[in-house]
């Protein structure tokens, strides 16, 4: 999609395997295949891009608020229609079960239509008029300019939207780059981008980050870099804005989430929630429980029950019933992750559940590895995958220092009942991270909420509500009382 038309493409393509096999010997199936774009191309559809916006004068950044909510409503209304060939690609190109394959999709039309409603309440209160010292003030939002997005391969869906969506409401256009692995799901929609918006406000690339992404950001002419994904590609990419102060940053990044449980916690509730905080999408989400702290009264008991929980999980397609675990898009990530179980292993940790690091071509059953220390690359690590570090602790204040001596500061789930001792334990956490979840596991939901992190975690915040105005500037027009 480039400049409001759908590209008949007769250049290099990249052709796009399944992550499931439909066969016993793992014989990936040929999806699909995007166009392998070149630097010329790319500067193409920025020029697109910079076209509609046309320095601030463009149809779509001049364009009234109600309109350009009309256009999100015809958007939004025809997205649904792909419901099911979005989820079908959701399941066959990143293994996501079904029930996780249409929860992303569905929420994904409710941050839209959230987005909406926000977007005029934000309109509505811009309509203000503000008086201080006889200067009259109409305060508006403005768009930024030129957006570049690339979205994660976890939620290629609903992650990349989460950038998109807001960045095109509030006047600016776009050019996105989907994600490696769930790049074809966005084919669907193509055709209601191009119905819903006028030309150039929305445009894709396609290809090598270093190929397309690199020399877009080397023209100077992005004002906004949204990128969820990991430091090492953002930095790379900022690195090649030739003017860095022009540049705002939109990034949601790594996690190591800790799970936390006291001994006085109810340990059914945080067995279940550290399954599920661990193990959701086999551990493939920057909101994750990444390392476990259990205290040594409680270990033997949690160790014992959590290991049985682990092993009794069901490995299977995602449209299999009750499926807990499914493959893993990225090829290399076994292999990795059963490198970590090595180094562990050789610096004195031992994988405590029977199935732990059983190994296949696409595919390692999650192994749990105790007891984790400092100096094992599982502990220091974002895995983002099926491995679960538990480390025993006897002291809280130890594991506040390493929170505080992490990299990271997304959230931290906290396991416990006395409130007495855990009022104080949360004051601290949320100077060092930005969500504390209590009795629960980490999460990015609601999208209402703020969701964001300190450190090397995040660089502004998403929610509904903060993006609208991480995608925009305000502005005023001044009047005098005379
Ligand atoms: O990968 C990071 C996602 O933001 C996680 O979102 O907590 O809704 O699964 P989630």
């Amino acid at each position: 999609l480039n400049d409001g038309k759908l590209i008949d493409w007769n250049g290099k393509t990249d052709e796009v395997f399944s992550t499931i096999s439909s066969s016993e010997d793992y014989q990936k199936t040929l999806l699909g295949t995007v166009p392998h774009m070149d630097k010329e191309t790319a500067l193409e559809v920025l020029e697109s891009a910079c076209h509609a916006f046309d320095k601030g004068k463009g149809l779509w950044p001049t364009m009234k608020v109600a309109e350009r909510i009309a256009c999100m409503e015809n958007f939004v209304s025809k997205m649904k229609l792909q419901r099911e060939a979005v989820v079908k690609y959701l399941m066959w190109e990143i293994g996501k079960s079904m029930p996780d394959s249409y929860k992303e999709f569905d929420r994904t039309v409710e941050y839209i239509e959230d987005t909406i409603e926000d977007y005029k309440d934000l309109d509505r209160d811009s309509a203000k008029f503000s008086k201080k010292d006889g200067v009259y003030a109409h305060i508006r939002r403005g768009p930024l300019g030129i957006v570049l997005c690339l979205g994660p391969y976890n939620y290629p869906l609903n992650e990349t939207f989460a950038l998109l969506i807001p960045a095109i409401i509030m006047g600016n256009t776009v050019i996105f780059k989907p994600a490696k692995h769930g790049v074809l799901l966005i084919s669907p929609l193509l055709e209601a981008f191009k119905e819903s918006f006028p030309a150039g406000v929305v445009n894709v690339i396609y290809g090598r980050g270093r190929e397309v992404a690199a020399p877009i950001m080397q023209s100077g002419r992005i004002d906004v870099l949204a990128l969820i994904g990991n430091s090492k590609s953002a930095i790379a990419l900022q690195d090649q804005h030739p003017y860095k102060n022009r540049l705002r940053l939109v990034l949601g990044l790594e996690a190591k989430n800790p799970g936390i449980i006291l001994p006085d916690a109810d340990l059914d509730l945080a067995i279940s929630e550290c399954i599920s905080g661990t193990l959701s999408f086999n551990g493939q989400r920057c909101t994750a429980l990444k390392i476990l702290y259990v205290h040594e009264s409680i270990q033997e008991e949690f160790l014992k029950r959590f290991a049985e929980k682990v092993d009794s999980l069901k490995f299977g397609n995602p449209w299999d019933e009750n499926v807990n675990l499914t493959p893993l898009p990225e090829p290399e990530k076994p292999a990795y992750i059963q490198g970590l179980i090595e180094d562990a292993q050789q610096k004195g940790a031992k994988i405590i559940n029977k199935k732990g690091g059983e190994i296949s071509e696409n595919f390692i059953f999650p192994a749990v590895l105790f007891p984790v220390t400092k100096d094992m690359n599982v502990y220091q690590e974002e895995q983002f995958g099926p491995v679960i570090p538990v480390k025993p602790f006897s002291e809280i204040e130890e594991i506040l220092e390493e929170i505080a001596d992490s990299n990271y500061g997304q959230q931290v789930s906290l396991f416990g009942k006395d409130i007495c001792e855990l009022a104080p334990l949360i004051d601290t956490l949320v100077n060092l991270v930005c969500r504390v979840n209590l009795n629960s596991s980490c999460q990015r939901g609601p999208d209402v909420f703020p969701f964001t992190g300190r450190k090397d975690s995040a660089v502004g915040t998403l929610s509904v509500h903060d993006a609208l105005r991480s995608f925009s500037i305000r502005t005023f027009v001044a009047s005098k009382d005379n």
